[in-house]
């Protein structure tokens, strides 16, 4: 895997111009971003946060992300999810593991070696609760599972605890539900693992994912969750063999779907979405699905969060030189969160 790949994924998705004192300068102190060079955290040690998502809570920022081990291929989750904290962006404290895997369960779900990828944490005022969304996948079971994790805590560096795994949407149909997807007796016959594009056999459209998997659950790969400004969350996952993405209504605890979602861009195959709103604009950063090969940064937009959705194109520009890397490889990274500037009321992203 590349290592840098997932710490480039914060950079790119937080970067912006914010400068704060400090009363004290620990040892490792940046007063600006250094895109493509290793980004060590108050102890002076590279952060593994990958795959990640900020949270900003009163007068701090957490940061939440995969820890990685060097040399474990892919994401199977040896010791959970990382947390650092910040208050300018730039100087980020180890905070500890947020979730940690179960290392004397087998049976347990986030059991040692399952896969936990792109954690992001919410905040809910109704509940008082942080709310920890990931993708999840059981132990030696690869790609397979699909599903979504969820823990709580009631401070925001956790420790949080674990609440189930599940694949959402089960027995529901989403809101734009096409006639032919409703015919059960024309399910296609298995799951495709990865689903980047042609990986179906014919059209997302055609081939029954989503009928396929109504009893079950609808299958969720990248996901993320987003709380817009009147306090709903909505959850986003790349569906059906990546081929659409689903963007589903949370309950008023964000612990469950409500039961209200739209299906998105049939056969665009979409990874690694990230939410943010602007003017009333809904945007969505995403990617092609190469696995962990990276590819253009992709853009869309939408008046209303379930849509119509509009592909814009990769708005990614620039160069960076220490990586040797453009805009066409999204700079070596992927999207993975983007944080909206309360300076400037301003989003930026992609840009190294
Ligand atoms: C990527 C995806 C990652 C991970 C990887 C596995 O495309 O964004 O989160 O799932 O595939 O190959």
């Amino acid at each position: 895997m590349n290592y840098t790949k997932s710490l480039l994924l914060l950079i790119i998705a937080s970067i912006w111009m914010f400068s704060c004192e400090q009363d004290e300068k620990p040892e490792t102190y940046y007063d600006k971003f250094h895109p493509g060079e290793i980004w060590k955290d108050n102890n002076g040690v590279h952060i593994n946060a990958h795959g990640g998502g900020v949270l900003p809570h009163k007068d701090t920022y957490y940061w939440y992300g995969e820890h990685k081990i060097e040399g474990i291929e892919g994401n199977f989750a040896q010791v959970g999810v990382h947390c650092y904290s910040s208050k300018d962006l730039y100087n980020w404290k180890d905070e500890g593991i947020a979730l940690e895997v179960i290392k004397d369960d087998p049976n347990h779900d986030i059991t040692k070696g399952c896969i936990i990828e792109r954690p992001k944490v919410v905040y809910n005022k109704k509940t008082n609760r942080f709310v920890m969304f990931f993708h999840f996948e059981y132990k030696d079971r690869w790609y397979e599972s699909s599903r979504a994790g969820v823990a709580i805590s009631d401070t925001p560096t956790g420790p949080f605890t674990f609440v189930k795994s599940y694949r959402p949407n089960a027995g529901v149909w989403p809101q734009n539900v096409m006639e032919q997807h409703k015919d059960l007796t024309n399910r296609a016959e298995k799951s495709y693992y990865r689903g980047g594009p042609g990986s179906l056999p014919a059209h997302a459209d055609s081939v029954n994912m989503l009928g396929s998997h109504y009893d079950v659950g609808q299958m969720a790969r990248d996901q993320t969750v987003f709380v817009d400004d009147d306090g709903k969350a909505y959850h986003i996952y790349s569906s059906e063999s990546n081929s659409t993405i689903h963007i589903s209504l949370l309950s008023d605890d964000y612990l469950s779907e409500s039961g209200v979602f739209y299906r998105i861009f049939p056969n665009s195959y979409h990874e690694a979405p990230a939410l943010f709103k602007h003017n009333q604009t809904y945007y969505m950063l995403s990617s092609g699905c190469t696995a962990w090969e990276p590819n253009e940064a992709r853009l869309s937009s939408a008046p209303n969060i379930f849509g119509p959705w509009t592909e814009i194109g990769n708005p990614a520009v620039g160069y960076n030189k220490k990586l040797d890397l453009g805009p066409e490889k999204t700079f070596g990274g992927q999207s993975t969160f983007v944080l909206p500037n309360p300076r400037s009321k301003r989003c930026f992203y992609c840009h190294v």
